[in-house]
């Protein structure tokens, strides 16, 4: 019999660089009360939003998964021929076919890559950086794109208070490339598939519900073990984490999140839900990005991220940050 050899790949991945893409339209907490009963009191305290993102029609998917992936290809220093695979994760697409990941890749130059898109809801990029460590790590790709990009306000019904305040839109993405020394610890993910009703957009509905207090629980509850067992597989306490970077749904399940960990002042906490809202798979890298470009986060850092929503789904990992 002939034997098959064995994959063979680098002995770690790490990320090169991180982009960003914001739509130009802000949309305050006053602006949505014109035209539903909700309050900025109301926003602010219950889920930390200030203002969020709405993008315009010409700010397609695939628009701003190019400019955020263009921005993170140039921060990485790599050249798009030197990328060969390419991961878009979204909940947002509104026409399944085709996928947008090998759009995304011939737009940015990026020479026949394997490339895919991936849904687990806002848990996407995390599960999507999983999946490229490993596709490098086993010799799959030495270089990979990841994007996280919703429009969420497609899936949204934009007079139902109880969603309309929360999602948003946005993109960002990361290259991430072959590396003597790991700069992504072992993903800690999974799924409670029992509760998959509790973010979805029914059969039948075009938009979106969710059962908000049942999912704040089971992140306030659930999640704390995802959170440690992503470090304890990194072989880091919380004592080493720089950059604190959880998805950004409500910034009480984020203080609530870095108090059980036991974060203080040292560790830097993103709130980018401030400014950007919920915009799900975009999340992690948009905050990392408002990170590294305010400069509260610096190269070399280590930073904790987690992703979780519909599905639900889960995915946390420790990242050495570029
Ligand atoms: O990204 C995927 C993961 N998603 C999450 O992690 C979301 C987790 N859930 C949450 O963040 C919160 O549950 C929400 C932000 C969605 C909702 O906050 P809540 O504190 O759980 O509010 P609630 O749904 O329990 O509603 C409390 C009250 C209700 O009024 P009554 O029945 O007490 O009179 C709501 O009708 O607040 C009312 N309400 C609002 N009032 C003003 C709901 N939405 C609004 C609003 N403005 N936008």
């Amino acid at each position: 019999m002939t034997p098959i050899k064995p994959s063979q790949g680098a002995s770690g991945a790490r990320i090169l660089g991180i982009g960003a893409y914001r739509p130009r339209r802000r949309v305050t907490n006053d602006e949505l009360a014109q035209t539903m009963d909700t309050n900025d009191e109301w926003i602010q305290g219950r889920v930390g939003i200030a203002e969020r993102r709405w993008a315009a029609e010409d700010e397609t998917l695939v628009e701003m998964a190019v400019a955020a992936g263009g921005k993170a290809i140039a921060a990485s220093g790599l050249a798009p021929s030197e990328i060969d695979m390419v991961v878009v994760a979204s909940a947002s697409l509104r026409v399944p076919i085709p996928g947008i990941g090998p759009q995304v890749g011939h737009r940015l130059g990026v020479n026949r890559p394997g490339a895919f898109d991936l849904n687990a809801g806002c848990a996407g990029f995390c599960y999507a950086l999983g999946v490229v460590d490993n596709a490098i790590r086993t010799g799959a790709a030495r270089n990979a794109l990841v994007v996280g990009v919703e429009r969420l306000t497609d899936v949204t019904d934009l007079t139902d208070r109880g969603t309309a305040v929360i999602f948003a839109d946005g993109a960002g993405a990361a290259v991430v490339g072959a590396a003597d020394e790991p700069g992504i610890g072992p993903v800690a993910w999974g799924s409670d598939g029992d509760q998959h009703t509790a973010i979805a957009i029914p059969e039948g509905l075009p938009h979106m519900t969710m059962a908000g207090q049942a999912v704040y629980r089971w992140a306030t509850t659930k999640l704390t073990e995802t959170l440690q067992a992503a470090m304890d597989r990194a072989g880091v306490t919380a004592a080493d984490i720089d950059v604190f970077a959880p998805h950004q749904a409500n910034l009480r399940i984020i203080e609530s999140m870095a108090k059980k960990l036991g974060f203080g002042e040292k560790t830097v906490i993103a709130r980018d839900i401030v400014q950007s809202g919920n915009t799900s798979a975009a999340s992690i890298p948009l905050a990392l990005s408002a990170l590294i470009e305010s400069g509260e986060a610096k190269s070399g850092d280590l930073a904790l991220v987690l992703g979780y929503g519909a599905g639900l789904t889960f995915a946390g990992q420790v990242l050495r940050l570029p």
